[in-house]
């Protein structure tokens, strides 16, 4: 009998994090790396969050509490979804987790049983089909391309469908393409999840404070209110407030599933950290003026990096609306030969050449099953951006 269990050898450990350690290595030898895979924002906690952290430490407040959270982050959280996306939870129906990966795990967790299918669009965050997997369910990719700016459409959505499906996972801003859901898109997705009452639709709001206008954000069960009885909500702090460090992630959705989530997290790790949940109080009734500040800043990053990416050969960038990040496609330079007389046949190769020619780290798109493509977090300076940009340009021609 072997000692690990068959489930966790079908699931692979995160490849946006192998780029990042793989660009901190190379650094540490003395390379000029210019990092581009990181999934975190490159602002710093705001003071006030801050303070309200190490107010809670003064205070005591570190002691365990409830498993799925304070009552005073979870009265915050109502309000927050309240006032930002019009739903109505109370308190007993909403989770509060060690980021929004563990509520997305709970929620799986508490849901799945074998052979259960669960949708993912594609390109999708790395964890999803992993997490599916972990709990013996089937994950099931649908396709997206650079044609429709990787959104799914309805029609693929209504044929994916199965007797056997249990989720649809969504996630719009997309972590990696981008792509933000309009209104209108949005409503023939949940049109579609009308017309199968047994399918449950978790969204991955965490992209929600980064998009840029004209788009605006929208969740689906503010649009398609039929729905809220089978949808949950997930979002978190570690985006939007910069506190990805901190771990703090929260659902709101049904009551049952939301009891379940709790009797799975107070199995496992108990309460996420006292004094972040009180940081978290902070972040979601303080000051709200620096998202738009934030996300403005991240706008002016992502038309410097689109048109420089659209300058290069062979590369084609969509204009996405909103995440930190960039989905080229490099269709245009697959066959072509490196100076070294390395064929460039995948994404891969693509990203392994970068990396050693010309010192930019970017994720590969095979990681999040679209190809062949790369993502660029363009959380970092404009100055590296720009040179990270003027680097790839110099390697897409320099292929032949
Ligand atoms: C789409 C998406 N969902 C969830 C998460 C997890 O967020 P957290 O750091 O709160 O666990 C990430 C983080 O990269 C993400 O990109």
């Amino acid at each position: 009998m072997g000692l690990l269990s068959e489930s966790l050898a079908r699931v692979k450990p995160s490849p946006t994090i192998a780029v990042t350690t793989r660009a901190a290595e190379l650094k540490a030898e003395g390379r000029d790396v210019i990092g581009l895979g990181a999934g975190e924002p490159d602002f710093d906690t705001p003071d006030n969050i801050k303070e309200a952290a190490i107010k809670a430490i003064r205070d005591g407040k570190t002691k365990y509490t409830p498993p799925d959270g304070i009552p005073e982050l979870k009265k915050a959280i109502c309000a927050k979804f309240a006032r930002e996306n019009g739903l109505s939870y109370e308190p007993a129906q909403i989770s509060v987790g060690t980021g929004g990966k563990q509520v997305l795990y709970n929620a799986l967790i508490a849901t799945l049983n074998p052979g259960d299918e669960v949708l993912i669009p594609a390109p999708y965050w790395v964890s999803y089909p992993d997490m599916v997997l972990r709990r013996d369910g089937t994950p099931k990719i649908i396709e997206t391309g650079v044609e429709t700016a990787f959104k799914v459409s309805p029609e693929a959505l209504e044929a994916a469908i199965t007797p056997a499906t249990k989720w649809l996972i969504f996630n719009s801003p997309s972590n990696p393409s981008g792509a933000g859901y309009s209104r209108d898109e949005m409503k023939a997705i949940t049109d579609v999840l009308m017309r199968h009452e047994h399918v449950w639709l978790m969204t991955d709001d965490m992209y929600e404070h980064i998009a840029y206008p004209p788009f605006e954000f929208v969740t689906p069960a503010q649009v398609e209110p039929g729905l809220y009885e089978r949808t949950l909500t997930v979002n978190g702090v570690s985006k939007a407030y910069a506190m990805t460090g901190w771990r703090i992630g929260y659902a709101g959705g049904p009551k049952e599933i939301i009891a379940a989530m709790r009797k799975v997290q107070s199995q496992s790790t108990s309460n996420p950290c006292s004094i972040s949940q009180w940081a978290a109080v902070e972040a979601l009734t303080g000051p709200q003026d620096f998202l738009a500040e934030r996300a403005a800043a991240f706008q002016r990053r992502r038309d410097l990096v689109v048109s420089m990416l659209n300058q290069a050969t062979g590369i084609e960038c969509p204009v996405p609306e909103g995440a930190f990040y960039v989905y080229p496609s490099i269709r245009g330079l697959i066959g072509k030969t490196a100076a070294d007389g390395t064929v460039i046949e995948n994404d891969e190769v693509f990203c392994t050449k970068l990396l050693e020619t010309e010192e930019v780290a970017a994720v590969f798109g095979a990681a999040f099953g679209t190809s062949p493509n790369f993502r660029v977090s363009y959380a970092t300076s404009d100055t590296a951006l720009e040179e990270a940009c003027s680097r790839i340009q110099r390697f897409a021609a320099s292929l032949s």
